[in-house]
């Protein structure tokens, strides 16, 4: 049987803030094959982040369990958490959250770091992850010296360099006008399509959910459509 990218089995996250408890996910489930293209969509609050940062072992869940390609975060120490994440996947956030003082090539070297790969090969794979997010010539620029859109597209270069199976993306096309975003959108769907990546992409946007063959609607802690 092939193992799916990503399995939830009635888990829950319960935040503690003090003596209160937020619960964030209430018994999810869910299966994302390899190779699928998935929208996660659903109100403010109804925990769309929070399954996206479990499903990267970002975050262990609270009760329930989780395959991330076949293996259970719950099972590794934080340090194995962590080769998990640069090994399989790729983040790619609203706020695009790359370094404002290291240039788009050294942005997107960073994860090749945490791997040791070395220098003439870092560059070498920088440059082409950059080169395939259409963005060849401005490795040079900072993040200040770029458009919200080419931003956006360092992050994703930045997801892609380590070969990741699987691309989490959390409302990828917020803070971005309406071109940059259909600009985004085609670009995530291509490396789905082209590079059979898993792609899951929270969203409130409804274009950017279209290109998805799979709707998921999450609502106060569980998936209630698209399973
Ligand atoms: N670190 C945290 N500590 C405490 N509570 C949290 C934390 N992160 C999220 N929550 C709470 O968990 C619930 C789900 O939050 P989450 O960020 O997953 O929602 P969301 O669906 O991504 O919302 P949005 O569409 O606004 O981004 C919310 O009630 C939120 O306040
Ligand atoms: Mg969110």
């Amino acid at each position: 049987m092939e193992i799916p990218a990503i399995k939830f089995d009635n888990v829950w996250k319960i935040y503690r803030m003090g003596a209160v408890e937020v619960p964030a996910l209430k018994g999810l489930s869910i299966e994302i094959r390899r190779g699928e293209h998935v929208a996660v969509m659903g109100p403010s609050g109804s925990g769309k982040s929070t399954f996206l940062h479990l499903a990267g072992a970002l975050d262990k869940p609270t009760k329930g369990r989780i395959l991330i390609e076949g293996r259970d975060p719950n099972k590794l120490s934080d340090g194995e958490l962590s080769m998990l994440r640069n090994k399989y996947i790729g983040f790619v956030f609203q706020t695009f959250n790359l370094i404002p003082r290291l240039t788009a090539l050294q942005n997107v070297m960073l994860p090749l770091i945490l791997r040791g790969v070395d220098g003439v090969e870092r560059v070498k794979r920088a440059k082409e992850a950059l080169e395939r997010v259409g963005l060849g010539h401005r490795i040079n620029h900072r993040p200040t010296e770029m458009s919200g859109g080419e931003q956006q597209r360092v992050a994703m270069a930045r997801a892609i360099v380590t070969d990741p199976k699987i691309i989490l993306a959390d409302e990828p096309t917020g803070n971005l006008d309406s071109a940059s975003a259909a600009e985004i959108v085609n670009l995530l769907t291509t490396l789905n399509r082209d590079l059979g990546i898993t792609l899951v992409v929270v969203t409130h946007n409804p274009e950017a959910a279209a290109p998805a063959r799979r709707i998921v609607r999450i609502r106060d802690g569980v998936v209630y459509e698209g399973n």
